[in-house]
């Protein structure tokens, strides 16, 4: 796995980014951390030279907020990401990975995408998400830029801001509240732990090809009713703790990716069996509450 001599966290710490998420390697003499903008092209210029490899996470994530208001999903993971680009390029960064997601290609009714299957996403955020990845490609067929890029399945795990499903639903329900499920339930999505994700991440990193495109996938497809009623009996609550909710604008109803490519080039198979991640998620939460109680009592920005 990767062996980093130093890395540099650079995070704007908006209302999801949380200095805490570092503290397991707060203490290690190899990590710097950066408090700023991948908005600020100034501040890019500063950071980036030194450095060979920029893996790119930093997004506005949300779909939810996407809808409420697209502009910063539109500044920082298109304009954001130009700007990382260019600065890798001036500074002769040997690679750039790029992280983006399943939600590029829309929806899917019955089988998986392959990497070259055409973009159709739906909400801003994920149409953001694909501008993103087509400049982050267009600077590697253009200007030879060593870019990869990663699309991956709805995460879960340690660290996870309150907003999304499963972090959200645990922690309600472990403070005694509801969970409000959208529609029907019947919203299909692939769970991914983390660590698997970060795991597909560095193999690519290592050894993906340039320009290309790697899907990381966790191998489990639920129904968002189904993902609930594993979070219901992890957390020892009934049905009726679930507040039926109207359905999201522009609700995606499945997503599935093919991950053939990034098994048989790379060797990832996923590791965590979505039962004993979820287990170890909701454990985590229950053990974490000086973590996520603060998150929840500040209404998000
Ligand atoms: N969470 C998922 O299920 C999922 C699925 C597919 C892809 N992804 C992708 O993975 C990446 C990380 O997602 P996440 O769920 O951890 O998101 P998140 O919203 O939890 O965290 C985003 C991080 O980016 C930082 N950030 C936001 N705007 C910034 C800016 N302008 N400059 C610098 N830092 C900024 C935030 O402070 C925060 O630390 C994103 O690129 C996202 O599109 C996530």
């Amino acid at each position: 796995m990767l062996a980093p001599t130093q890395v540099t966290v650079l995070d704007a710490i908006t209302y999801s980014g949380n200095p805490a998420n570092l503290a397991p390697v707060r203490d290690d003499p190899r990590l710097r951390f950066v408090h700023g903008d991948i908005r600020q092209p100034d501040l890019i210029d500063e950071v980036v030279p030194g450095h060979d490899v920029i893996v790119h996470f930093a997004a506005e994530s949300h779909v939810d907020r996407s809808i409420a208001g697209a502009t910063p999903f539109v500044t920082t993971n298109v304009l954001g990401t130009q700007t990382l680009l260019d600065a890798a390029l001036r500074h002769g960064v040997r690679r750039f990975v790029h992280i983006s997601t399943d939600e590029v290609y829309g929806s899917i009714a019955e089988g998986s995408w392959t990497e070259q299957w055409p973009l159709a996403p739906n909400s801003p955020y994920s149409a953001s998400k694909a501008g993103s990845d087509l400049l982050a490609l267009a600077f590697h067929r253009t200007h030879g830029l060593d870019v990869v890029v990663t699309r991956c399945s709805n995460n879960y795990g340690p660290y996870q801001y309150p907003e999304k499903v499963v972090p959200l639903f645990v922690t309600n329900l472990l403070d005694g509240g509801t969970v409000p499920l959208y529609g029907d339930g019947g919203n299909v999505r692939d769970w991914l732990h983390v660590h698997d994700h970060c795991r597909g991440i560095a193999l690519v990193q290592q050894r993906g090809r340039a320009g290309e495109i790697y899907h990381i996938g966790g191998g489990t497809e639920l129904t968002n009713k189904e993902l609930t009623a594993q979070l219901l009996e992890a957390c020892g609550a009934g049905w009726d703790r679930v507040v039926p909710v109207a359905d999201r604008k522009g609700h995606d109803r499945r997503y599935s990716l093919d991950i053939t490519k990034i098994k048989t080039e790379l060797g990832y198979v996923p590791s965590i069996p979505l039962d004993t991640g979820l287990a170890d998620t909701v454990r985590w939460y229950r053990d974490h509450r000086s973590w996520w109680e603060p998150l929840k009592a500040v209404p998000a920005r």
